[in-house]
């Protein structure tokens, strides 16, 4: 079956069950899923009901889609989304995104925990990527390309798209919430990294990293969706700070961010036109 037929099915399911056909999308990352339960009017559907859909088996994702408003205007919220490291392929991991350029979504912001390479960082800050590095070694877009989608030689000139990220810019300071900015560097994951590759992706001129993201926003680039994404600071990378990492340190701190996270999201989208 075509990549495009698979979409049509999982779209007209998901449209015969909401009434919701929101232009904004928001995934949330490890820790933040609690911004999905805030949403008022919510309609869910559970990935596991979704044809051609894969189930999320990371700590911290639930797995379904949320409908509803936030701040009034209606969005889609994905409360888990699926990793490299689950064993999952790239086109895989980006189909949700597929999903949505069909569904008649034209800004996405994506949102994931990640570990602090800049040493001025301290767990519990929000980053707006600026731009990534793709350390995965595969890119989503490999194989025949998906003319229903997109060209063959994707830009990436604008992945983070300039006008959203002044929006986010001006909603952090409207709300009083410091918000850093930096380079997100993607690695596979499920082991953190070694405090070599911590120093090595500091060079390389990194200050934030995590195992997801990047799939997700080449592939929106490549359907035309505007994009943006912020990263919860939930741990000083290897390495800079005499201890280990822990997965608990993760969700831990991005849940205390929860609330700033929340309020800074719902303010971006007031922000977005239409
Ligand atoms: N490394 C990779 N992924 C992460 C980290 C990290 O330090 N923290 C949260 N996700």
């Amino acid at each position: 079956m075509k990549l495009i037929e698979m979409v049509q099915e999982t779209v007209e399911y998901i449209q015969a069950k909401t009434k919701y056909r929101p232009e904004i999308a928001i995934v949330l990352g490890s820790g933040l899923g609690a911004l999905g339960d805030s949403l008022e009017e919510a309609e869910q559907i559970a990935y596991e009901e979704l044809p051609h859909w894969k189930s999320s088996t990371a700590p911290g994702h639930q797995g379904r889609l949320i409908f509803g408003l936030l701040g009034g205007k209606p969005v889609l919220c994905m409360q888990g989304r699926l990793h490299f490291y689950e064993g999952y392929t790239q086109k895989e991991i980006t189909y949700p995104i597929r999903v949505m350029a069909k569904l008649g979504i034209k800004n996405l912001i994506l949102s994931n925990a990640a570990g602090g390479i800049n040493i001025d960082f301290q767990p519990g800050d929000l980053m707006l990527i600026t731009d990534h590095i793709n350390f995965l070694g595969e890119n989503p877009l490999m194989g025949p390309n998906e003319d229903d989608f997109g060209v063959r030689f994707c830009d990436m000139s604008y992945a983070y798209h300039p006008e959203l990220r002044k929006i986010a810019l001006e909603a952090a300071a409207e709300i009083g919430c410091p918000l850093r900015q930096g380079v997100y560097v993607a690695t596979t994951g499920p082991s953190y990294e070694t405090p070599a590759e911590i120093r090595m992706f500091r060079l390389w001129g990194a200050s934030a990293v995590g195992m997801s993201t990047v799939p997700e926003v080449i592939v929106a680039n490549h359907s035309g969706l505007k994009t943006m994404a912020i990263s919860c600071i939930t741990n000083m990378a290897a390495g800079v700070l005499d201890q280990p990492l822990t997965e608990e340190e993760v969700l831990t701190t991005g849940e205390r961010s929860g609330a700033i996270f929340r309020q800074l999201i719902q303010k971006i989208v007031e922000k977005i036109e239409g």
